[in-house]
């Protein structure tokens, strides 16, 4: 077993504060909100929050592009609000963990505007700054929102590179005082009691030098150009110097935030001994449930194949090695139970079966807001409903230079957006869900009348006291946390199943991911004398033989094995 640590044990909950509770009435959630639902969330059982942005910011990518890392952004509430809500949250035993976005900044932050001013600007280097090639970009790398990464600032006449919109201009990590600027900035927040950061595409801090053009592989005039800066030269040596500067004279969580990395990357960044992190977000389970959305022709079943191969690496390769971050949503994603459940007539059920999951993996669960009610997508009639820039964005490329009936493009939309998550959260059947009394900034889903909080606790049978049921069954039982992973029937096509063991403890997983209803055969190497349901989202006869039984649609079931 692996060394025991707080965050290991711990239920993370993201907030998306915007869109989380609406304190004064302007429609946009606010830290005010966040502090009248602490005990909202201490009666949920989890022990950490993970704060997305609240620090000043334009808003261009809601709180994403930042203007001041040491101050609060206006419609949020001030510092003063934020040392209250830490404040509070110790006081109920829930920890903060904050987002550090540092790969960019907002171009509003002075640090860019001094850039902008000359080239020998003492901040001229904080950013990266190239002349034209040959009339024009300096590469042909493509944004994360569209277009190019390049954009053109006539004052000097050069590019600024922004792997995202161009009011996030990338900073230039090259720059020792970059670092240093940020190393002070990370302290200020950790002396203030924060327990920890979650890390905005920190594996993208470092560019290949020279920047070089990506491989040409589709007809757009911007290509990815991910192998350039994704995971790049420099990346292990900034971490180990943020670590050895600042994170390892703290007893903090802190998680990266980083796409497309193997289980190798995360061994070495997040090992126990010599890396940087104590864990991060991977994203090869989402890549394969984002090429579901895209509809690439993926039978169900091999898709289900496809996500026990991607999970049983994750937990067979990191085990005693790193540590997992087990997640099946966010900010950026469509709602869990929309994209790997059934938000239809088996919502509640698929709901819970995706909550066992998470929470009996070896790792730490984040729940996103909303998923403890089983919160879904949403489809809003009009692009101009859509607040994302990202989905404004992807929609007009798509219609304007790809042709893409408007339609067809609406429905890619509906099932991607990243506003599915972002909708304001669901507390009762009132106007507005309970989120405002004024207008809010993002439309409510219609679907708010059936799903909110205030029926879920009215409820004893609701998602939300299941998940309180798994978060105590996690603290309960160390073996949930520690145990090794066994995948169990690894071919089935509709079953997933494992087991978790340490020494004589040992949990059996057994989880229906269809709306079919096979029969599970235990294997025949799995002996036990007793089998004690721990946790199931369906009515089960205790005395009903484990050997062979059938499964009705998203079953999950949940047996300590003696
Ligand atoms: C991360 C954030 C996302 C944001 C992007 C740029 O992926 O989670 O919301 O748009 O980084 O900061
Ligand atoms: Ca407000």
């Amino acid at each position: 077993m692996t060394n025991r640590a707080w965050w290991k044990e711990a239920v993370v909950y993201q907030i998306y504060p915007r869109s989380f509770y609406d304190s004064n009435g302007d429609g946009i959630g606010d830290l005010r909100g966040i502090l009248q639902k602490l005990d909202y969330l201490k009666e949920l059982g989890i022990d950490v929050v993970w704060l997305c942005p609240v620090y000043k910011s334009p808003n261009d990518d809601n709180g994403y592009d930042i203007s001041n890392y040491q101050d609060i952004m206006d419609e949020f509430g001030t510092l003063a609000d934020w040392e209250e809500l830490l404040h509070e949250m110790h006081k109920r035993q829930l920890k903060l963990v904050m987002d550090l976005v540092v790969n960019h900044t907002s171009d509003e932050h002075p640090w860019f505007q001094e850039s902008r001013k000359s080239k020998d600007n003492p901040y001229r280097d904080f950013y990266i700054w190239r002349p034209a090639k040959d009339g024009r970009e300096p590469n042909n790398w493509r944004s994360f929102f569209g277009g190019s990464v390049w954009s053109y600032d006539e004052q000097t006449d050069e590019y600024y590179l922004h792997l995202f919109s161009r009011k996030q201009p990338d900073l230039n990590w090259e720059n020792p005082r970059v670092r240093e600027e940020i190393y002070t900035m990370m302290d200020w927040w950790l002396g203030k009691g924060i327990d920890g950061f979650r890390m905005d595409v920190i594996n993208m801090i470092s560019k290949t030098p020279g920047l070089p053009d990506a491989p040409v592989v589709t007809r757009s005039p911007y290509q990815f150009g991910g192998q350039y800066f994704v995971n790049g030269p420099r990346l292990m040596e900034f971490l180990l110097e943020m670590k050895e500067k600042v994170l390892s004279r703290y007893d903090i969580l802190t998680v990266g935030e980083t796409p497309l990395v193997t289980t190798q990357d995360a061994i070495q960044i997040a090992n126990e001994e010599t890396g940087a992190l104590k864990m991060m977000f991977q994203f090869e389970h989402m890549d394969l449930s984002a090429e579901m959305g895209a509809e690439i022709s993926t039978s169900e079943s091999s898709r289900l194949l496809d996500f026990k191969t991607v999970m049983s690496r994750w937990q067979k390769d990191l085990d005693g090695r790193a540590w997992n971050s087990i997640y099946l949503g966010n900010h950026d994603q469509p709602r869990s139970v929309s994209q790997f459940g059934d938000d239809g007539p088996y919502r509640v059920e698929s709901a819970k079966l995706l909550a066992t999951f998470t929470h009996m993996l070896q790792g730490t669960p984040y729940v996103y807001q909303g998923d403890e009610i089983g919160m879904t997508n949403v489809a809003f009639e009009s692009i101009d409903d859509y607040r994302d820039l990202a989905t404004r964005s992807m929609y007009r490329e798509a219609v304007e230079e790809k042709g893409v009936d408007p339609a067809r493009a609406l429905e890619v939309v509906h099932a991607r957006s990243r506003d599915n998550a972002r909708t304001p959260m669901q507390w009762d059947s009132g106007e507005q869900a309970g989120f405002t009394t004024g207008t809010p900034w993002i439309k409510v889903n219609p679907n708010y009348k059936e799903i909110n909080v205030a029926h879920a606790l009215a409820d004893p049978n609701s998602v939300f006291y299941y998940y309180q049921k798994l978060i105590k069954l996690r603290k309960e039982n160390p073996v949930v946390v520690y145990g090794s992973y066994e995948v169990l029937l690894a071919s089935d096509e509709e079953i997933y199943a494992f087991i978790r063991t340490v020494d004589e403890d040992r949990v059996l997983v057994i989880l229906n991911f269809s709306k079919n209803s096979p029969v599970f055969h235990l294997p025949e190497n799995i002996a036990f004398t007793n089998a004690e349901i721990l946790i199931t989202n369906y009515e089960v006869n205790s005395h009903e033989e484990l050997h062979e039984f059938t499964l009705r649609p998203y079953e999950a079931r949940l047996y300590r094995l003696r």
